[in-house]
């Protein structure tokens, strides 16, 4: 295998047993939303991350368990479970278990003593900003529950939805990463700024979470002189990315498997209520993750898989007619149906050509080098990175004189925040 196959393969395999999936499975990860368990004892749901499959479910007292999908009795789904009573009972001969995985009923056997001596396997999970969280990985490694600042903002502040792309989770990373395309693909609504200058200089600051970068575009400011637009963007390890926008954005790919990966958006402003009314419907509209973008693009979890939806057999929906006739350059809905039509039409991960990066291609470099050099930092046996969530990333847009470092502009966010509290 050449050097950058490897390199492809450890970046982007998450099989069980690969290295990248040992390294993500040290980190907490959002799999469902709290509103996917709206009462106590609703329906259970599948979830698959990191290429294995779970049962997660909410029993009685409100608590969510996360245990693995197949009963530890004759591997019948415990997606087809019956949740009641404190628990969720395999349909096949009715063994009970609790969010912990303890038996608590073997229906079919006299003596008490025998559920004591098995186990479904169980996950810790927690739930938090409008997110189940979980951790899959040794239960002797888990890492502190990470606190973001999603959390305190009341829930009227923020929501979160998950989208599905069938694409590898750093290919969903580079989209949100790659400044130089939203002028090109998103250009029906990209900002005047961002059309005005098509090849932004792009700039990297290295960070203890990751990095922060910016895309540098030539503007002209309001008294006529010469100024410079930055736009801050930053990655934060494993995969989550904070993006600029008139509110605050994190976006975390999740890796379901190599060629899947749930997007989790979260949206938040601890001054409006953005979660709610209208204020949510233009948030949704303007990301493309309205009614139309979930159904007929395909971006929800229960629509993603039907048939119809955008795949490679139907170019993913695009729509060559309104492209004729100047209504759209990409033929697709805006933003994220736009940025996952073109993220799955890469293909799979075992069927990569290689590619040819340039000048704007710099964050996408570093994400990929900090994500391979992470994986093998783990493999060696060290700690994964960026588990000290106290480090909280920036991403703001401003404007500076063309002679000002754009890194001037991280004063007063978190990146300048935490050099002050570890200093302290
Ligand atoms: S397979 Fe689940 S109770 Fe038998
Ligand atoms: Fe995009």
């Amino acid at each position: 295998m050449s050097a950058a196959a490897a390199h492809h393969e450890l970046l982007t395999d998450v099989a069980v047993g690969k290295p990248m999936n040992q390294t993500l499975s040290r980190y907490w990860w959002p799999i469902a939303l709290s509103s996917d368990f709206p009462t106590p004892d609703s329906d259970p749901r599948r979830i698959t991350l990191l290429s294995r499959d779970f049962v997660a479910f909410r029993d009685t007292a409100g608590r969510i368990g996360l245990l693995d999908e197949r009963c530890c009795h004759r591997s019948a789904s415990l997606c087809l479970g019956r949740v009641q009573e404190g628990g969720i009972r395999c349909i096949y001969h009715g063994w009970k278990f609790d969010v912990e995985g303890r038996v608590l009923e073997i229906p079919t056997v006299k003596d008490p003593k025998v559920k004591d001596l098995r186990r479904q396997g169980s996950y810790p999970t927690r739930e938090a900003g409008g997110l189940i969280w979980a951790y899959i990985g040794p239960a002797e490694l888990a890492p502190a529950f990470p606190h973001h600042p999603f959390f305190d903002v009341p829930e009227s502040h923020r929501f979160a939805e998950i989208v599905v792309a069938s694409a590898n989770f750093t290919r969903t990373i580079e989209g949100v990463l790659d400044s130089s395309h939203v002028g090109i693909l998103h250009q029906d609504v990209a900002s005047p700024e961002i059309l005005n200058d098509l090849a932004p200089a792009i700039e990297v600051a290295d960070t203890d979470y990751g990095f922060c970068y910016a895309a540098l575009r030539q503007a002209v400011s309001a008294e006529g002189r010469p100024e410079i637009v930055a736009r801050i963007t930053a990655f934060a390890l494993p995969t989550a990315v904070y993006v600029n926008a008139s509110q605050k954005v994190l976006l975390i790919s999740v890796p379901v498997h190599s060629d899947r990966t749930h997007f989790v958006m979260i949206f938040w402003d601890p001054d409006k209520a953005l979660g709610v009314g209208e204020e949510r419907e233009r948030l949704r509209k303007f990301y493309g993750i309205d009614d139309a973008g979930m159904d007929y693009w395909g971006l929800g979890r229960d629509r993603h898989d039907l048939p119809g939806r955008p795949n490679r057999d139907n170019n993913y929906l695009q729509d060559r007619a309104a492209m004729r006739a100047g209504k759209t350059f990409s033929g697709m809905h805006r933003f994220i149906p736009e940025d996952f039509g073109v993220a799955a039409s890469m293909g799979p991960i075992a069927d990569q050509p290689r590619q040819n990066l340039v000048h704007s291609d710099i964050a996408i470099i570093k994400m990929r080098r900090l994500l391979a050099e992470n994986a093998k930092q783990v493999a060696a046996g060290n700690e994964p990175a960026g588990l000290r969530p106290a480090l909280y990333p920036a991403s703001i847009t401003g404007r500076i004189a063309t002679d000002q470092p754009w890194t001037t502009l991280l004063k007063e966010s978190f990146v300048a925040k935490n050099t002050a509290a570890s200093e302290a």
